[in-house]
């Protein structure tokens, strides 16, 4: 606080002409994050939002530490529960995420499977996304994709997520029948102004 009144301080006084800081004086001046309310001649005040943003962003902060361990623990799980699942065959396995966050990588020792993001929806901490989820070719039409959603449903479910949202071209037969196999609800179809192509979205309860 005393580090951001120092810098405000010294930015006044070699930017603001005598003129402007009388007027700004008799002022005050909200900023439009509504988080700071500037008062020249005052301490600056921030204030949370009322709800407890800092106890959100908590929630979203430890959940993203934790969905990588989700994501590993259920992918032992299913191998545990699935004996015949091709996941078996394929020694080593295990997720890692990107460094950019979100985007997760299915490898083995050998190299790369899939790839899959996940995140949660902004405004609503019960609901997550599933999005540029793929396979590595090599890799297809072998059950792993539809393995893989079950992976990401049950880590979603132990982080406590409500529900799971995805988007999909209408086209993409494989990526439809994956998640009405996977008894995903189809709530709605829209044509993608952007780009042309009709996009469905599915919903699941987890
Ligand atoms: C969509 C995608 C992820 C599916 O992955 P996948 O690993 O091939 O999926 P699966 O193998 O679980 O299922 C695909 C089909 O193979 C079939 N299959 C499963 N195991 C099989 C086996 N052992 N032998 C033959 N077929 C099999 C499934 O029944 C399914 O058939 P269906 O479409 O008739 O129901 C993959 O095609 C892909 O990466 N596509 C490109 C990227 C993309 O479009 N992503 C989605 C949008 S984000």
């Amino acid at each position: 606080m005393g580090k951001v009144r120092a810098i405000l301080g010294s930015a006044r006084s070699s930017l603001i002409n005598p003129i402007w800081e009388s007027i700004w004086r008799e002022n005050f001046y909200t900023c439009p994050c509504d988080l700071v309310t500037i008062h020249l001649n005052a301490d600056i005040n921030i204030q949370p939002l009322k709800g407890g943003n800092d106890f959100m962003g908590k929630i979203a902060e430890d959940r993203a530490v934790d969905l990588i361990q989700h994501l590993n623990v259920s992918l032992q799980d299913r191998k545990d529960k699935y004996k015949n699942s091709p996941l078996n065959e394929i020694k080593g396995i295990f997720i890692s995420e990107e460094k950019e966050g979100n985007k997760f990588l299915v490898r083995s020792l050998d190299g790369p499977i899939a790839t899959f993001s996940l995140q949660e929806l902004p405004g609503c901490c019960g609901f997550i996304v599933s999005y540029w989820s793929e396979v590595a070719p090599y890799f297809r039409k072998k059950g792993i994709g539809a393995e893989l959603l079950q992976i990401r449903m049950m880590a979603a479910r132990a982080l406590k997520y409500g529900a799971m949202l995805a988007t999909v071209d209408k086209q993409n037969l494989d990526e439809v029948s994956l998640l009405n196999n996977a008894h995903w609800s189809k709530v709605n179809e829209f044509r993608n102004p952007r780009t042309g192509n009709i996009i469905e979205t599915y919903i699941v309860n987890l």
